[in-house]
């Protein structure tokens, strides 16, 4: 549905995209991640046609996105909704009236029946039908969130595009947004792009993700698969290091998928093999509901040989760390 060809992007001489192809499918929930500048927020208003850009192609629905054709764009960019960081809501509108405003910037008329019937019922939706006649100030950040959320669908878009929506949040806080982004997406079939320089928010609802680095595409793939086994780049912008693994024994970094996660694999292991290691690091993480896990463990050098052929055989991926 959205595709992006070779897309690059300059402000005068800084060249903020490099070469980008993404391929976004219908409904989907889409994750861009990466650090502070990697060129994610200029990525997505390049999709929304708010910036333009110098190479390459996007197309949405097969409808190319070009600054040059204005009432093409507007009609393009009626199908796309837009939340933010700091939600950009309007302090002197109550809830409802901020929820209203894309309906009134587009010439419709918000008090008819069937106008008030839609705002509502999204503001219940987003579980704020206590707040209606509220003004922004009054709201949480949760709150302010959700009426934006409201806002961007109250046009009926296909996309609704994500610039760090919940990086203002706290944690629980940030879970119920998503919980809330990820129901639209079953709900609705609106696809989702996320932007986001954290981790949580793409392992708890992306489908796939691409991560960015100095504007460019370095890695696309499902989540799990990206970050499991992260490559160098991913390491780093994860802050997984091996520093503090002990230095004397091998050091075997194990991986455990959804299947595999709840094998005694360990135990087992040391009492087949009768020989001793420790456990020197390990993590759980939950992907959409999907349990991955990792371990390294640290053998004696003549064990080494031994352990990785026990690995092999009951099919757990290993890789020998450095
Ligand atoms: N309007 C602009 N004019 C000039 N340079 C810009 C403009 N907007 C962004 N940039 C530059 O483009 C680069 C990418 O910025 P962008 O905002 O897309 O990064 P980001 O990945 O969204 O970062 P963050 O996580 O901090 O939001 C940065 O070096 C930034 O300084
Ligand atoms: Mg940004």
């Amino acid at each position: 549905m959205i595709i992006l060809e070779n897309v690059s992007k300059s402000f005068s001489d800084l060249r903020v995209l490099k070469d980008i192809s993404i391929e976004i499918q219908d409904h989907e929930i889409y994750g861009i991640i990466g650090q502070s500048g990697a060129g994610k927020s200029t990525l997505l208003r390049c999709i929304n046609g708010l910036e333009d850009y110098q190479f390459g192609r996007i197309t949405v629905d097969g409808v190319p996105v070009s600054v040059k054709d204005k009432k093409q764009l507007h009609q393009l960019q009626k199908k796309m909704g837009m939340i933010f960081q700091n939600f950009n809501l309007l302090e002197r509108l109550d809830v409802y009236d901020n929820v209203a405003l894309p309906m009134k910037f587009w010439g419709m008329k918000t008090n008819t029946p069937e106008a008030k019937k839609k705002i509502e019922g999204l503001i219940s939706l987003v579980g704020l039908e206590d707040k209606i006649h509220v003004r922004p100030r009054e709201l949480s950040g949760g709150q302010k969130q959700r009426v934006a959320i409201a806002r961007a669908l109250v046009l009926d878009p296909q996309i609704l595009l994500c610039d760090e929506a919940t990086s203002a949040l706290d944690p629980a806080i940030t879970r119920e947004i998503l919980d809330l982004l990820q129901r639209i997406n079953r709900q609705m079939g609106i696809t989702i792009i996320v932007v986001t320089h954290q981790m949580e928010v793409v392992k708890q609802i992306c489908e796939k993700v691409a991560f960015i680095k100095d504007g460019k595409v370095l890695a696309i793939g499902k989540p799990e698969d990206l970050f499991i086994r992260p490559s160098k780049e991913i390491k780093a912008f994860l802050h997984e290091s091996s520093e503090l693994l002990p230095d004397n024994g091998v050091n075997i970094q194990l991986f455990f998928t959804d299947e595999s996660a709840d094998e005694p694999v360990i135990s087992q292991m040391a009492r087949k093999l009768n020989l001793d290691f420790s456990i020197s690091w390990a993590k759980l993480e939950d992907f959409r509901s999907n349990i991955y896990g990792s371990l390294v463990i640290t053998v004696d050098e003549k064990d080494k040989d031994k352990v990785l052929k026990y690995l092999d055989e009951v099919k757990v991926l290993w890789e020998v760390l450095s």
